[in-house]
């Protein structure tokens, strides 16, 4: 492994309205990526934060009575606690109204304007006001209409500032030819390589003040403020240090440059991430791109989760009726990485029960009663030759934490879920195949109890190492009973030549009625 600090991101969230179960989904894979590279040793910056700017947050805020500051500061604070809430473990926090980011990013529209990538022109047209930007024909329907997803759509004639999107076309054509890494999954590369071929047209970077201002000012033209996106999009730069004064606490931006994985939704790789920002990046000098890791959506019912479903899937609902882990859980498990799933709690109960309760917690539940029970809780390592059965758990041990890493490594996170289980369904049934309560009765088998007991406690051990990044809290009561507290080493063979268990306490106490709420 390089040097290199592993530097992650995720878009920052919009503070026009509380956080959802989608946004959680993102946060908790960006951490369980960060999480795990930290684990295996490596130098992590995790940075998120909040896109506190444009045109809906005073919008919003208006409705309520609030100035557009006090509405942002607001949200921010309920999605600073559900991060806290989820155990969201980030080193850097964006927020884009920070005085340190507004200079940053005047300076770089300074420079794009001194060099002639930006120019004022007048554009009359219709316009969204909920997706704040002009349209043009492309984005009709079949019916020849603005659909519904755009919302309330204005006429508009408007003076404003353009950047050069055009200019830089051919060059971001030939990167993504020459980059397929630019993107995973690869089937959304192929998308914006599709859309960047069609895509036509500069980007209107401005918002007269007259109809909104609150935003980041252009440092050439009082009358403006900057295009939302603009300001957002370059969040992932300036509070790594581009540009903006270093923070003494954060690592410096060449250590962290370019970022790893910038994890985002679908929605918003055509056009934001996908060509805005490597052109935004180009035009002000930046030579290394960052590489995108595009998801899929957490759908309700087949439908899009919106602001009046918020309560039915309020994050911090679920965490407090759960638990934290088995919300982060269900989170990794029922969904393959730039795939859509739909939540369901129902599902989230079932897995609950047959995965954490039944499944993992019995596991770890037996050994560490059995410990007690028939060894006082001290296991000592016996002599004895390795008996076959023994060996093929540990084999199986040391395939799954390759086919563990393996998977994260591509950010299949379900895939690594996958491995993990085969592990504790082995190892349950290695229980009931080795019978220690047997074994127990019959004094020529204690060195096979031994040996029974300590692989039990090593399949354990490994398996809520593995665990750690996707249910940390879990994992680590989990290894504190089976006498490992800290430890997550991945290796088989951690125990010692006495090993002592800790007390039996179940993590995940079984859901009585895992088909209703
Ligand atoms: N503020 C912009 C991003 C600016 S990044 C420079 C934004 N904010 S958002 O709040 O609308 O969305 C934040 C993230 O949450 C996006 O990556 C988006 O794709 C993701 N999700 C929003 N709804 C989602 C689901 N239902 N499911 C999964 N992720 C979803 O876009």
């Amino acid at each position: 492994m390089s040097d290199k600090i592993f530097f992650i991101t995720t878009a920052i969230d919009y503070t026009n309205a509380p956080p959802h179960i989608g946004h959680a989904y993102e946060k908790v894979l960006a951490d369980v990526l960060a999480r795990w590279h930290r684990e295996r040793g490596r130098s992590v910056f995790f940075l998120t934060g909040v896109d506190q700017h444009g045109q809906k947050v005073q919008q919003s805020a208006e409705k309520v009575g609030l100035t557009p500051a006090k509405f942002a500061e607001e949200v921010t604070k309920s999605f600073k606690a559900l991060w806290a809430k989820l155990g969201i473990s980030y080193d850097g926090w964006a927020e884009t109204t920070d005085p340190r980011h507004i200079r940053a990013v005047q300076d770089v529209l300074q420079q794009l304007h001194d060099q002639g990538d930006l120019y004022r022109a007048k554009h009359s047209g219709y316009y969204s006001i909920r997706q704040e930007q002009f349209l043009t024909d492309k984005e009709r329907n079949e019916e020849g209409e603005f659909g519904p997803e755009w919302g309330e759509v204005v006429l508009l004639e408007e003076e404003n500032w353009y950047f050069r999107l055009t200019k830089y076309r051919g060059w971001l054509a030939e990167y993504l030819a020459d980059h397929p890494d630019f993107v995973t999954p690869a089937f959304r590369g192929a998308e914006l390589a599709n859309a960047v071929a069609k895509e036509a047209g500069d980007l209107c970077i401005s918002r007269p003040k007259s109809r909104l201002g609150w935003g980041i000012e252009l440092p050439f033209d009082r009358d403006y403020v900057t295009y939302v996106w603009f300001d957002a999009l370059m969040n992932y730069a300036t509070f790594a240090g581009y540009r903006a004064e270093a923070d003494a606490a954060l690592p410096a931006f060449d250590t962290l440059w370019p970022c790893d994985a910038h994890v985002i939704g679908k929605d918003i790789l055509v056009p934001a991430h996908g060509i805005y920002w490597p052109i935004m990046l180009k035009a002000s000098g930046v030579k290394a791109m960052p590489k995108l890791l595009v998801h899929g959506w957490w759908n309700l019912g087949g439908a899009k989760v919106s602001k009046s479903s918020g309560n039915v899937v309020d994050p911090a609902v679920l965490a407090e009726r759960y638990g934290t882990d088995a919300l982060r859980y269900y989170l990794m498990r029922d969904i393959a990485t730039g795939q859509d799933a739909d939540f369901n709690e129902e599902r989230l109960r079932v897995r609950y029960n047959a995965d954490l309760a039944n499944n993992l917690g019995n596991l770890v539940n037996r050994t560490v009663s059995m410990a007690r029970r028939y060894r006082e809780g001290i296991l000592i390592s016996s002599a004895a030759e390795k008996s076959s059965d023994i060996a093929t758990l540990e084999a199986l041990g040391a395939e799954v934490a390759r086919r563990f890493d393996d998977a994260m490594r591509t950010y299949q996170v379900h895939t690594a879920l996958e491995a993990v289980w085969d592990l504790t369904v082995a190892a349950n049934a290695f229980v009931e195949s080795s019978a220690p309560w047997k074994l127990a009765k019959d004094t020529a088998q204690s060195a096979r109890l031994d040996e029974v007991l300590r692989a039990l406690v090593e399949a354990s051990r490994l398996a809520a190492a593995l665990l750690h990044p996707i249910i940390p809290e879990a994992a680590d009561r989990l290894l504190a009973q089976l006498g490992f507290s800290g430890n997550l080493s991945i290796a088989w063979g951690v125990a010692g030549a006495e090993h002592r268990v800790g007390e039996p306490v179940p993590v995940f106490p079984r859901l009585e009625n895992p088909t209703s709420v």
